[in-house]
Formats: structure tokens, sequence, C-alpha cells
């Protein structure tokens, strides 16, 4: 039986499904609009949650059956799909408002690190948390998400270090998915740092993290990838071999954070374990890129966290992007190295700074994210099938989406072809 069509949106000034399709607006330059499958007058039918068509609004008659249907007229706006933020630590507690002070006055990130605050001093506030806050304070976080048009995020573990509190993390990750539009998508980090009680014996702490809190998270179904901080201070590419190998036993894909503060070699790691993504990369090589591009290994880039450190050293973009990377952009939201959820304002910083061409940066947060994640055939792309995740923006002209940066476009979101954020004008 064919799915009805419940919710039409028409009047599309521009369409945005990055899939196929492409009606040129004749100015790109070297920015070609290859792959943001847009069509100009159009319309889009949901049903079943899902994307039933899509196409010029003067077909819409001959093509569909919308009898019954709500028509919502959005008035020549823009319509692309709900944006993927693809790495995140949104579940923790406490601020590290302190720490970006001393930073501001010249202490170094791997200094406060080293000197047990950062990372640690989230991990003695989670630690302490309850479920409860935890959950609220995700909620909160997943509602600012939604506002700037984000309707998938994933979120890591990692301020735990210790069983019960890396399964308290997740499960609020779990709470957090239900009771909020937003989809969650849930990673263990437990290897993010050595913790404090394990400083002098660190394979315990490995030993601990595969024999028991792999196979307990992946038991009890917690997580679907498994991430390594593989850097200086955290942990050698020795040590992320061993414990991506074991969750990979255990049915979790590998992720990784690399190249980020030291150059460690692990971009090699991750293609050789097929990892889904490799994070950061402040520091690969054109040699990196190359094998990158040759493997299914997604290149996220967090121009945030550069930023938010005060480094200058972004990753190279444009050479990742040219070698023919997937390249995802994400915000990393977190306390310590990225303390925002405003997605679309990496979009800006990763043209100016990881020099993507703003059609990239579009592609970088739907269709290269959601593959980031492996969801690429449900999310990231508003084509037949993949889920209604749509975000309508108050702007005419796509272009402006990067360009007038800092600032909320968001009109509505609709998740699973519902209407679920609307933004109220004061
Ligand atoms: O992605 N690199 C390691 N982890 C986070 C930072 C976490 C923190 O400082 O709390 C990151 O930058
Ligand atoms: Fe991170």
């Amino acid at each position: 039986m064919k799915t009805k069509v419940e919710v039409v949106l028409r009047n599309i000034g521009q369409l945005l499904t990055m899939d196929s399709g492409d009606d040129g607006l004749g100015d790109e330059g070297k920015d070609p609009i290859a792959g943001l499958g847009l069509t100009l007058d159009a319309a889009l039918a949901m049903g079943g949650g899902k994307v039933l068509w899509s196409g010029k609004e003067s077909e819409l008659e001959n093509q569909l059956d919308f009898k019954g249907a709500e028509i919502v007229d959005v008035g020549g706006r823009v319509v692309m799909p709900g944006l993927v933020d693809c790495h995140t630590h949104s579940v923790f507690a406490g601020s590290r408002a302190q720490e970006f002070s001393r930073r501001v006055g010249g202490a170094s990130y791997e200094e406060i690190l080293a000197a047990g605050g950062g990372i640690h001093s989230t991990v003695n506030a989670t630690r302490a948390a309850g479920i409860e806050i935890l959950v609220a304070t995700a909620k909160t976080r997943l509602d600012r998400f939604l506002s700037f048009g984000v309707t998938t995020v994933e979120i890591k573990s990692g301020y735990g270090l210790e069983l019960g509190t890396e399964l308290k993390m997740l499960k609020a990750a779990q709470e957090v998915d239900r009771i909020h539009p937003v989809d969650v998508i849930p990673t263990l980090l437990a290897a993010h740092v050595i913790p404090k009680e394990y400083k002098k014996d660190r394979n315990s702490y490995i030993g601990l993290i595969t024999k028991e809190i792999l196979p307990r998270v992946a038991q009890d179904g917690l997580a679907r990838f498994c991430d390594v901080f593989c850097d200086q201070g955290a942990f050698t590419i020795e040590e992320s071999r061993l414990i991506l190998q074991e969750g990979k036993k255990h049915g979790l894909v590998p992720r990784i954070h690399g190249e980020q503060l030291s150059r460690s070699g692990s971009v090699a790691l991750a293609v050789e374990l097929d990892a889904s993504s490799i994070d950061h990369l402040e520091n690969a090589s054109e040699q990196d890129a190359r094998l990158l591009a040759s493997s299914n290994t997604v290149a996220v880039l967090l121009p945030g966290a550069t930023y938010f450190l005060g480094k200058k050293d972004f990753a190279d973009g444009r050479t990742l992007a040219d070698a023919g990377c997937k390249v995802a952009v994400s915000t990393d939201f977190n306390p310590g190295s990225s303390h925002t959820e405003n997605l679309p304002l990496m979009m800006n910083m990763a043209c100016l700074y990881n020099h993507l061409y703003p059609r990239e940066a579009l592609l970088s947060t739907t269709k290269w994210a959601a593959d980031a994640l492996r969801m690429g055939d449900s999310i990231g792309t508003l084509r037949p099938g993949a889920k209604a995740d749509v975000l309508v923006l108050d702007l005419r002209d796509y272009r402006t989406f990067i360009y007038h940066f800092g600032v909320n476009h968001t009109h509505k979101v609709y998740k699973n072809g519902a209407l679920v954020y609307t933004r109220q004008i004061a």
C-alpha cells in the first residue's frame, strides 16, 4: 500500500535535497552547486515520517495524490535537510568557565589537563551528579541544537572513566533521546584520558575498558560507536588499536579523536580499522588526505575546538576535500574545548579557516555528517525514503545561511514529518 501524504510544503523558493538534480544560480564560481540537489520553486511531500516526493511545484498535481494532506506555504523560503551534528560531548555536569578565564590569561589546555584539571574536573563533577541532572542539562542543550536546525546529535561518554559513571552517562543519553525530538546517537569514549587513580598503572585502566566497560555497554545496547582520544596526554596508537579492536569484536564501530594536539599517525589506524570517522585532524598531512580519500572513513573537522583553544592551526580542509575525502563538520560541543551548540557558525568557520567552499560546508553538516555516523541511508538528505527531518530557513537564498554568520536563521523544523520547532519572533 502506498504511504499516505500527510504534509506538503509548497512555495519553497530553494529546495536543497543534498541528492541529485541541480538548478544552478549561475554565479557559483569555483564553488559549483553539484551535490546540493537544488530545485527552485519546489514542493516537498512527507508521510509516515519519511520524505515521499520532492520536485518542481508545477509538477506537484500531476505527480502526487495529496488529498487530505496538510498544505503548508513556506513563503518562498529555503528548505534543506535537518542538520546532523556527528561529534558532541553533550552529557556532562559542571562548568569550566573558570578554566576559560585561566586559558585567556595564558595557561594552555594541555597544561591544565596535565595538572589534573580540564577533562578531569568534568569527570569529578559528572561522577558526583545524579542521572536526573545529566538528563535535564542534556535536554536543555538539545533544545539549543534544535533551535539551530539540528535534528540528529551524536553524544559521547568519557567523563566517567569508571564503569558506573560511563553507564550513567550513556543511560542519560538514552533517556534524553526518548524524551526529546532530536535523535541521539550514543558513543562510548571510556578511552578519553587515563583517570587520575590509574595514572601510574595505565594498563589496568585499559584492561578495565576492554574486559568490563566495553562488554557491558555492548551487552546493554548503550552505544553504537567506540571512540578513542589518540593523542599526547591521552592514548597511544597501540593502546587505541587494542581498545578499538576489542570494541569491534563487540559490534561497536570505531571512531578516533586524532591528530589534534600532536601528530600521532592515527589516520592510518582509522583506515586500518575501517573507522567511520577520524575527527580533529589539525596535524594531518597530505599523505593522510590521500589515504583517507581511498577509504570509507569520513574526515570530521571541528573548527570550534581550534578556535576556542585560541589556536591557529585549523585543519587543512581544502587539502582533504581536494584529495576526494568526505569532509564533515561538527561542533565538538563540550565544556572544555568547544562550548557551543551553534553548528551553522561552525560552517562559517569551516569556510574561512578550514577553507571549504560554502557548498562543501552545507554537505559537511548533512550528507557527510550522516556518513560519519554510517546513517547516510536515512538522514542527511531529503531523497525519497529518507527521514522527513526538514529545516525551513528564514531565508530566500541558501548562500546567506553561511554568509550571515553568528545569528539564528531557523524558521521551522520538522522531525520525522512532524513540526517540532517554530522560531518565535519577539
Ligand atoms: O574533542 N579531545 C578530547 N576531547 C574533547 C575535549 C573534552 C574536554 O575538554 O572536556 C575534544 O576536544
Ligand atoms: Fe571531541
